[in-house]
């Protein structure tokens, strides 16, 4: 059996002395998998993410996270610094000091692989939030991540490019074997995961299948 691709145990971080957000939390993510995380305001999804992320250090409890690691903010603007789609895309390789020749294909691939290529010269500003968070994805895909975590990716778009999105990251995850981890708050997402994780109190108190864990949420509402 292959290791996961994230795997969380014991995990324990305050962000105030008395007060625990996560408490002996563990969690794991398969490679090639497609996994939702679900959970009330204020249950620490997005705290947990920045863990897996090495944005935060736990106060204890391990995390092994396969390198590289991509991560899609909730809203693009927050994330996307250049002026145009390829340039944006082109930043996040700075610091693999690759050649020009490298860092165009890696590009064009990235954006080929997110249905992007036409927008390569296109100026950021005058995109729709589908189409910025996809370059986002794309940033991470050109860093060949092997685990992508995403924050509410589609808390700020309408219905139809919060689909078009989801299956995208659905299509990415097979095709390329990566890992996702995904936090929503938006059940009808549960339709195209491969698993699901609910967080209450601190830890992950039920895992598996996506559809029961959406119907156990739709009663709980
Ligand atoms: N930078 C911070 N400093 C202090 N407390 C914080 C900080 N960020 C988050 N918190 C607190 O940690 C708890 C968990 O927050 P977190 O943002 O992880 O929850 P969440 O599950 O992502 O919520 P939401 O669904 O609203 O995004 C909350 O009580 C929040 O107020
Ligand atoms: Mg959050």
């Amino acid at each position: 059996m292959t290791s996961p691709a994230v795997s969380v145990q014991d995990l324990y971080f305050s962000w105030h002395q008395d007060k625990p957000i996560l408490k002996s939390c563990s969690l794991t993510v398969p490679q090639g998998e497609f996994w939702m995380l679900l959970g009330a305001n204020g249950s620490g999804k997005s705290t947990l993410l920045k863990l897996l992320a090495g944005l935060l250090v736990p106060q204890s409890g391990v995390i092994e996270v396969k390198p590289p690691v991509g991560f899609v903010f909730q809203n693009p603007d927050h994330q996307l610094v250049m002026p145009t789609v390829g340039a944006d895309v082109a930043f996040g390789l700075v610091e693999e000091n690759l050649s020009a020749i490298a860092v165009i294909a890696r590009v064009r691939e990235a954006l080929d692989a997110m249905n992007l290529l036409d927008f390569q010269r296109r100026p950021i500003y005058a995109l729709s939030g589908g189409q910025k968070q996809r370059i986002a994805i794309a940033g991470a895909i050109a860093r060949r991540c092997e685990v992508l975590i995403l924050d509410e990716p589609t808390a700020l778009l309408d219905p139809d490019a919060q689909i078009e999105l989801v299956v995208q990251v659905q299509n990415l995850v097979k095709s390329r074997g990566i890992a996702a981890l995904w936090v929503t708050h938006r059940l009808d997402e549960l339709d195209y995961c491969d698993g699901a994780l609910l967080l209450e109190n601190g830890c992950v108190v039920d895992r598996g299948e996506p559809l029961r864990l959406k119907q156990r949420l739709m009663r709980e509402d």
